[in-house]
């Protein structure tokens, strides 16, 4: 067994994390470096020291799971989401399930949060938010954030749901109290179901083949027939029909 797959196996034991189902010549590249910039030789000697060593174990979950994110990230998809994708929904159920699948730091839950709240009172509003990473989730319930996550985010809309504070956005508590977050690992735990819609961005480019494929059937799963599945946009799904799935516009699926 190769130092790599050594490591992956140490791991999956200590956290149970799978990193076998990551893409391993990205995954190897991050976490090469970073045991490199600690002086250590191989994944072993890594391994050894993050066991009894607790900053640097959170370190190691830091680089692996990426939490870059942004408000309304790729601001035309969310623009039809708005436009096209909720109404629709809306037609059918007047109270909508919503879960935010890999929600890194918050942008994102709180940007559907956001968009629900111009189809309802935000009394209604509910999203669930995950995510595998609990400082990423400590930071979202915190909810302040530099300017640039906010590059996206029309004016109108930073009066309205963000105060400043410094050099700080904070997002306002009506937004905050309608996201719960709730820690969850999409490879090893399980889904609830009978979502509206589910919006899970930019986490699958960072898995294999097989962890997708299998994603799209657990997805598809947890959708409410009709129900709709938002990717980023690098994340196209080229044989939808396999999952049970129809594109509805671009990056965006339905459930048959
Ligand atoms: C690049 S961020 C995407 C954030 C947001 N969805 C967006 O598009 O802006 C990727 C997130 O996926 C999370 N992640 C990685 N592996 C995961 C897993 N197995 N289960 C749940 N979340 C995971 C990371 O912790 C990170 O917060």
């Amino acid at each position: 067994m190769s130092d790599y797959q050594q490591f992956i196996a140490n791991v999956k034991r200590k956290t149970g994390i799978d990193l076998a189902l990551y893409k391993e010549a990205q995954m190897k590249r991050r976490l090469t470096s970073l045991y490199e910039k600690k002086g250590f030789k191989n994944f072993d000697e890594f391994f050894r020291a993050m066991n009894h060593d607790q900053a640097l174990y959170h370190e190691f979950l830091d680089r692996m799971t990426i939490n870059v994110s942004e408000f309304f990230r790729n601001a035309k998809r969310w623009e039809v989401l708005e436009k096209k994708i909720i109404p629709k929904l809306l037609e059918k159920n007047k109270r909508l399930k919503v879960w935010s699948a890999a929600c890194s730091t918050g942008e994102e839950p709180y940007t559907l949060a956001i968009i629900l709240s111009k189809f309802m009172p935000l009394s209604q509003v509910s999203v669930l938010a995950t995510d595998i990473d609990d400082n990423a989730m400590a930071r979202a319930k915190l909810g302040i954030y530099m300017e640039r996550s906010l590059q996206e985010v029309p004016e109108d809309v930073k009066k309205k749901f963000f105060v400043k504070e410094g050099s700080h956005y904070k997002i306002i508590d009506d937004i905050k109290r309608t996201v719960t977050f709730k820690k969850h690992n999409l490879l090893s735990d399980p889904f609830d179901t009978n979502f509206d819609l589910i919006v899970c961005r930019n986490v699958l480019i960072y898995f294999t083949e097989e962890a997708k494929h299998e994603l799209y059937l657990k997805f598809n799963r947890a959708l409410r027939s009709g129900g709709i599945f938002f990717v980023g946009s690098t994340e196209q799904i080229f044989n939808p029909t396999v999952y049970g799935f129809e594109v509805e516009d671009t990056f965006f699926y339905r459930k048959m």
